[in-house]
């Protein structure tokens, strides 16, 4: 049985990817922060399917809630497969008032937590089976494009570039390190656009409108599946054409 940790599996890009790797048969890690409820539905839908699935809660911003969940994935499983650092925020502030400690705060859950909690989940990526165990970083198209309301997200998802390239140096072959990068993807993370906002994004795009979460998970999944066996160190963008690299 393969086994999967997705984190920020509560909602948006987690949840669809979390579902989708239960689909194909990977026992679940659901986790968490402040919508509890919407982690135990799927929780219930994946087992009510005949998946296997537990959630847990962790506040990814402090160490307390890398050990929490590390301790609990370490409990529940006795290897994972796969491991999903989707977890993060988009606080959205200008630079004149973006404090020093808001800026640490962002890159503390965005860039620190995966870093944290791959090096936690070491051993136990060490004995995937079968092996290579597979790790995704969900970045962003801002990392490449800046973000003139938010130094501290596109800087956070820059960062992860470099994590990602180095740990896919360093754990190879035995774990592959590969980054996914969203555009405009239709979650919370867009819930305050206006129509007009919304439109405009659509004119930007060649696609002609934002992502949904489905279409990120599709590219985690294959990610995460045994036909990317010859990538790592890679970022694979998933923007409708807003950016092409
Ligand atoms: N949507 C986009 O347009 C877009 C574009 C590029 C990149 N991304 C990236 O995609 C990832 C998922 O975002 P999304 O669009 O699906 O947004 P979302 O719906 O807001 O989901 C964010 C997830 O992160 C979790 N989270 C937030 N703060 C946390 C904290 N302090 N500790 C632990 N978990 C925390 C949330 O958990 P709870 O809800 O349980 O609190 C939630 O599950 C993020 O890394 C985001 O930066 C999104």
């Amino acid at each position: 049985m393969s086994h999967a940790l997705v984190t920020g599996a509560s909602v948006g890009i987690g949840s669809a990817t979390a579902r989708r790797l239960a689909e194909r048969g990977d026992a679940l890690a659901i986790h968490h922060h402040r919508h509890g409820h919407e982690a135990e539905r799927l929780r219930q839908e994946i087992e009510s399917k005949g998946g296997s699935a537990f959630s847990v809660g962790a506040d990814l911003s402090s160490p307390k809630g890398w050990d929490h969940l590390a301790e609990m994935v370490r409990q529940r499983f006795p290897s994972l497969e796969t491991l999903v650092l989707n977890a993060g925020a988009y606080p959205r502030r200008k630079v004149d008032e973006l404090r020093d400690e808001d800026f640490e705060e962002t890159l503390r859950l965005n860039l620190l937590s995966p870093f944290a909690l791959t090096r936690r989940l070491l051993p136990l990526l060490r004995k995937a089976s079968p092996s290579p165990a597979r790790v995704v970083f969900v970045a962003s198209v801002l990392a490449f494009n800046g973000s003139a309301h938010g130094a501290d997200y596109a800087a956070s998802k820059a960062g992860l570039l470099g994590l990602a390239r180095s740990l896919a140096r360093e754990l190879a072959p035995c774990i592959t390190v590969n980054v996914v990068a969203p555009g405009s993807i239709d979650t919370a993370i867009l819930a305050h656009d206006t129509p007009e906002q919304r439109a405009e994004r659509g004119r930007q795009i060649p696609l002609g409108r934002v992502g949904t979460a489905e279409e990120v998970a599709k590219v985690i999944d294959f990610l995460t599946s045994p036909s990317a066996s010859y990538m790592t160190g890679t970022t694979v963008h998933v923007n409708g054409g807003l950016r092409m690299d």
